[in-house]
């Protein structure tokens, strides 16, 4: 029998089938059908079990990562955070993104950039950006989605731990050995903040920087034991 994590993979390769290159055109009933099975998704299907969530609660970093699958178009990796840790703001550049807590709990908050330009970062320059609701995802909530625009940045906390999301991120991040390429993936910090209420589902305008050298955060990496993809 087919797995539940291969009918996801096979549904992403189709979904982002050739998203690297100029002039792709996201099919939206792909894209929802993913959705639908990223819903689905538990911990089970990955064999995320209690051994490795005991694991991670005693090992040194404050998040590990396992990763499923990646080539040019995507990839899926499974993050798991330690009980109170916070991954620090970053971004996901021209990217779309699904986020499917399937163990403990976390607290997103998502920002998105209030630019004309299409996610255009400098260094030492402030970035306005508008801060959506903070929401509280378990494993029973539908997945997160970010797009190149909306809710493309987001700070992670981990309130009931260890938690685990299965993530789903297309085109990948792209940056050689030393940080750069065309795709990095860049930290901020919010400098200051007004109260919003002219718009739905944000709570503040927000000014961010980019957080200078890398924040005091690390992963370490575990091996994916769960249904082989193919
Ligand atoms: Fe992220």
């Amino acid at each position: 029998m087919t797995s539940a994590i291969e009918i996801l993979w096979k549904q992403a390769l189709k979904t982002f089938d050739g998203r690297r290159n100029v002039g792709f055109k996201l099919c939206q009933k792909n894209f929802d059908k993913l959705w639908n099975l990223m819903n689905k998704i538990t911990a089970d299907d990955v064999n995320l079990n209690k051994q490795v969530l005991d694991f991670i609660q005693i090992q040194a970093a404050p998040m590990c990562v396992i990763d499923i699958f990646e080539n040019k178009d995507l990839t899926i990796s499974i993050f798991i955070l330690k009980h109170g840790v916070t991954m620090p703001m970053h971004d996901h550049p021209g990217m779309h993104g699904f986020l499917k807590v399937i163990s403990g709990a976390v607290q997103l908050n998502s920002y998105t950039l209030n630019t004309s330009d299409d996610h255009i970062i400098k260094l030492n320059k402030e970035i306005a950006a508008f801060r959506h609701r903070p929401i509280y995802v378990h494993n029973s909530s539908p997945a997160c989605i970010l797009t190149p625009r909306e809710k493309n940045l987001h700070e992670i906390s981990c309130i009931e731990g260890p938690a685990a999301f299965l993530d789903i991120l297309s085109p990948p991040y792209d940056v050689d050995d030393c940080g750069k390429g065309p795709r990095p993936c860049t930290f901020f910090k919010a400098i200051s903040s007004k109260l919003c209420t002219d718009l739905p589902d944000v709570i503040e305008e927000v000014k961010l920087l980019v957080f200078e050298g890398l924040p005091d955060f690390n992963s370490a990496s575990l091996k994916y034991t769960g249904p082989p993809l193919m």
